[in-house]
């Protein structure tokens, strides 16, 4: 097997990771090596996997309480779940992901990265509360993270069965966020959730990127 090679690693790296730099430095490589050779990663990401991958992931701690258990619904190569954990070694994590190769990816970077002690993963799919279907997880998480699953009243429907009686839904979306909360009124009605729309950046002076927070 090829040694992975980390793309360059930006200065406010040390900042966001501490001393979990060198893991994340390790995940980056594995992203752009066998990410890329499996599929999960397109090879013109790979300059920018740190900005619009770790980096931006990292965005969904602000809203995340301390000490809590997380599932990353849809976690793909384990974004945002992956670096959020590394960020913040104070949560349990599940990665939620139903396609094999992306779980068979996911529970080997956990392996290599020497996270097995509080990230998890699941194959399995998020799904409503009258879900039958064999790979339908349902378990109870303090806080749900997403990017790039589904339109915001198609993730509630998923997502807020996970939650416990108290918690914190963060979905990572583009400039469209304030829209999707709009369409979504009929879910967060249904499921007693409130929602808004902000703007962060996930480190000093990185351009702001948009959550989705949703609490009870
Ligand atoms: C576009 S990818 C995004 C992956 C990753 N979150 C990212 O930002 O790179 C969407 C992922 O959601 C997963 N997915 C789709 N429906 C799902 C469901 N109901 N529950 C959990 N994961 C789901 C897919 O298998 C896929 O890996």
């Amino acid at each position: 097997m090829t040694a992975p090679v980390a793309p360059a690693t930006p200065a406010v790296a040390a900042s966001v990771f501490g001393d979990r730099l060198g893991l994340a430095e390790r995940y980056a490589g594995i992203l752009a090596t066998r990410g890329v050779e499996w599929g999960l990663i397109g090879p013109r990401e790979v300059g920018r996997l740190w900005d619009r991958h770790l980096l931006n992931s990292v965005a969904v701690a602000s809203a995340i309480p301390a000490g809590v258990r997380v599932v990353d619904v849809g976690s793909g190569a384990g974004l945002p779940g992956i670096p959020l954990a590394l960020a913040r070694p104070d949560l349990s994590v599940t990665l939620l992901e139903p396609l094999l190769r992306r779980a068979t990816f996911l529970t080997e970077a956990v392996d290599e990265l020497g996270l097995g002690d509080r990230v998890r993963v699941v194959r399995g799919r998020a799904m409503g509360p009258d879900a039958r279907d064999a790979m339908a997880h349902h378990d109870s998480y303090d806080a749900v993270t997403s990017r790039a699953v589904a339109p915001l009243p198609r993730l509630l429907d998923w997502c807020a069965p996970l939650l416990a009686s108290s918690g914190v839904i963060v979905a990572l979306k583009g400039a469209s966020a304030a829209d999707e909360v709009t369409d979504a009124r009929a879910e967060l009605k249904r499921y007693r959730l409130r929602a808004s729309a902000e703007s962060v950046s996930p480190y000093p002076g990185a351009d702001p990127t948009w959550l989705v927070v949703c609490t009870r």
